[in-house]
């Protein structure tokens, strides 16, 4: 088991996802994660950080120097509405040796049904079963690594309000799932490397 792993999550919605993550987070190591919305009507706002954006490049960097002061190691987006660009993954990465330590959750089997629609774009398919992603994040939306993922059967017996509930519980399961293998070190970590420093990589 790791000894200490520090994660942030980021979240721009309701955060059913990040509340799970960051209650799977204090159960393991007994603190609060680093939680951040930038939506001030997000209900996130009570258990986290708001920073408002400004401009892309402002907000990234803001965010960056958090993530920097307090060494996270891993970076979860759970429900995160703004795409990361290149620079700031790259940055991320180069205080972990260059590992790629962001994820992302998606609703649906991925390559499927990328973007906000998801939910309703595995709704109005014909498909029998959808799923739920795990990935890790590049600059390309929902287009990162695969980690895991797991399909379940589209009940049409319920409404899209309730197949959206149905989602959400297995995704909050996974996604604390992943988190717990990443503590048990059956996902490897490179912890955040001491004596890095705050600048842009080329
Ligand atoms: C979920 O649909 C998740 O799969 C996607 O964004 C949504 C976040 O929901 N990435 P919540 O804010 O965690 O409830």
């Amino acid at each position: 088991m790791l000894k200490s792993c520090k994660i942030a999550i980021f979240a721009s919605g309701l955060g059913t996802n990040a509340l799970a993550l960051k209650r799977a987070y204090k159960d393991f190591y007994s603190i609060d994660p680093i939680l951040i919305t930038d939506n001030p009507k997000s209900p996130i706002c009570e258990e986290g950080i708001l920073i408002p954006f400004t401009n892309k490049e402002e907000h990234e960097a803001t965010l960056l120097r958090i993530l920097f002061e307090n060494k996270i190691d891993w970076l979860l987006l759970a429900g995160y509405m703004r795409i990361l660009s290149a620079n700031f993954i790259a940055m991320f990465s180069s205080w972990h040796n260059n590992k790629n330590q962001i994820l992302n959750i998606h609703p649906s089997l991925l390559p499927k049904y990328k973007g906000k629609d998801a939910y309703l774009q595995a709704w109005n398919s014909k498909d029998s079963h959808t799923g739920v992603s795990v990935h890790l994040v590049t600059e390309v939306l929902d287009s990162g690594d695969i980690l895991v993922q797991i399909p379940f059967l589209i009940r049409r017996d319920i409404d899209l309000e309730q197949f959206i509930t149905e989602s959400k519980k297995i995704e909050n399961d996974l996604y604390m799932q992943v988190l717990r293998r990443i503590f048990q070190e059956e996902i490897p970590t490179i912890k955040f490397q001491e004596g890095v420093s705050f600048a842009t990589p080329i």
